[in-house]
């Protein structure tokens, strides 16, 4: 062993030595029944994820590195796709995947200004931000209250002449109705972009969601399914869009080096583009308005170490799933997440609406639990269009809406949900049931 290598090991000694003693007593401590707040999500970790860490910074690359390399092709291989991008938010995932459809490359099916995505009210910002400031046109459609998916029966009052495009969620992790959505698209010559963030994990008919459409995006912030502190993904099938996306990612550059490689094409000084001098140096030609939403090394080599340990989480998901809805599946004041046919998803976080029994409030229900030290939350905006970033949009302008969006509404006034992450046990969510049904009692 050399001096280098003797010393980064007693590094990497030293951090699990770390872990053991600050982390570990955290991350595997006992619930105590009301003592012990029950959150909807968190960080499950163990030394690895801080090992990996230190030796990324250990080698001091700070940028897209050796382990934003192997995430990739790890994600990649675990997804089954061609192409996997490594972005710092899903957020950021989202904005890449759409403004990649905006690409001229595309030619006819280039989203252009004015044009129309179809998208749901229910749900994350995000998902429809990167369409509004491009200047497209979002087109919402009511939700169904089974799954908490689109109402995939508006589908088709929804297309105009302008329309370019879908870009919906599974929502917590339940699939929309792929099949559906899928055959939409196909007959209308759409895109479908499938925001993943909350479902990664999930399949549909054996295949993973967000490789169903031409593009899916992953959100690695800590309460999703495994984390990186800050990251995301996009992932696609499509060669002329990974060709795109590598672009945009990357300021928007023409060439392809990877950080500190020149040449890789070997015509560096040997091309001409648009109108500038030939043999103009390839690295500093732009084919994209593109942006800079790479992720440090060190942020890929936590992801690195919790996809390794990725489908133990998917699974107690499931099972965290299973226990809350057995435990509370009989109770007539509430009307529970119903899981999409023909999937299995990897649950984000348990669903529930009132019903017309119920003589309480969803906030009542919710100030109970989060008495009771559980951790509730609403379906992100509810409606986004009730929020006041919608105060100087201009309907059937800027926006349009298919029909009266009265189950988004009913997601926005009656409908909360609590955790199931990996880092529950079975005492939690216990717990979580009997709260449920004593506040309903
Ligand atoms: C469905 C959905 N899309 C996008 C995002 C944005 O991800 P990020 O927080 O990593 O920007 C979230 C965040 O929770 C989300 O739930």
């Amino acid at each position: 062993m050399t001096k280098q290598e003797q010393l980064k090991q007693e590094i990497l000694d030293k951090t699990k030595e770390y872990y053991e003693l600050v982390h570990k007593p955290q991350q595997t401590q006992e619930f105590v029944s009301g003592t012990s707040r029950v959150n909807y999500a968190g960080r499950v970790f163990d030394e690895v994820e801080m090992q990996y860490l230190v030796d990324s910074s250990l080698d001091f690359w700070l940028t897209y590195g050796d382990y934003s390399k192997k995430f990739e092709k790890e994600l990649s291989r675990y997804l089954n796709v061609r192409w996997t991008f490594l972005v710092n938010s899903g957020s950021s995932a989202n904005l890449l995947a759409f403004y990649s459809l905006t690409s001229p490359l595309l030619k006819e099916r280039q989203v252009k200004r004015g044009d129309e995505v179809i998208t749901v009210a229910a749900g994350f910002p995000t998902t429809i931000t990167p369409i509004v400031q491009y200047g497209a046109v979002p087109v919402f459609v009511d939700m169904e209250l089974t799954h908490f998916n689109i109402d995939t029966t508006q589908l088709e009052k929804a297309l105009s002449p302008k329309s370019k495009a879908v870009m919906i969620a599974h929502t917590l992790g339940n699939p929309f109705n792929i099949k559906a959505v899928k055959a939409f698209c196909d007959k209308h010559n759409l895109w479908l972009i499938e925001d993943n963030c909350d479902a990664l994990g999930s399949t549909y008919e054996g295949k993973p969601t967000g490789t169903w459409g031409d593009i899916g995006t992953s959100s690695f912030y800590p309460p999703h399914h495994m984390t990186m502190g800050e990251g995301g993904a996009t992932y696609t099938d499509n060669p002329l869009l990974q060709k795109i996306m590598l672009s945009m990612r990357d300021w928007g550059r023409d060439c392809w080096c990877e950080s500190g490689v020149d040449n890789t094409c070997g015509k560096r000084f040997g091309m001409s583009f648009g109108n500038l001098p030939k043999g103009y140096d390839h690295k500093y030609v732009y084919s994209h308005f593109g942006f800079n939403l790479k992720v440090s090394d060190m942020q890929a080599a936590v992801g690195v170490a919790q996809l390794e340990k990725f489908p133990s989480f998917v699974e107690i998901r499931k099972k965290n799933f299973k226990k809350l809805y057995d435990g509370l599946k009989d109770l007539k004041e509430l009307s529970l997440v119903q899981t999409q046919p023909n999937s299995d998803p990897s649950w984000f976080g348990f669903m529930m609406t009132l019903t017309d029994d119920a003589k309480f409030t969803r906030n009542e229900l919710a100030e109970y639990l989060e008495k009771n030290k559980i951790q509730t939350r609403n379906l992100f905006a509810g409606n986004i269009i009730r929020h006041p970033l919608f105060d100087t949009m201009d309907l059937n302008k800027d926006y349009r809406v298919v029909g009266e969006l009265v189950n988004t509404d009913k997601i926005m006034n009656d409908s909360l949900w609590i955790g199931l992450y990996p880092g529950m046990g079975n005492d939690a969510l216990e717990y979580m049931i009997k709260c449920v049904r004593e506040f309903i009692k």
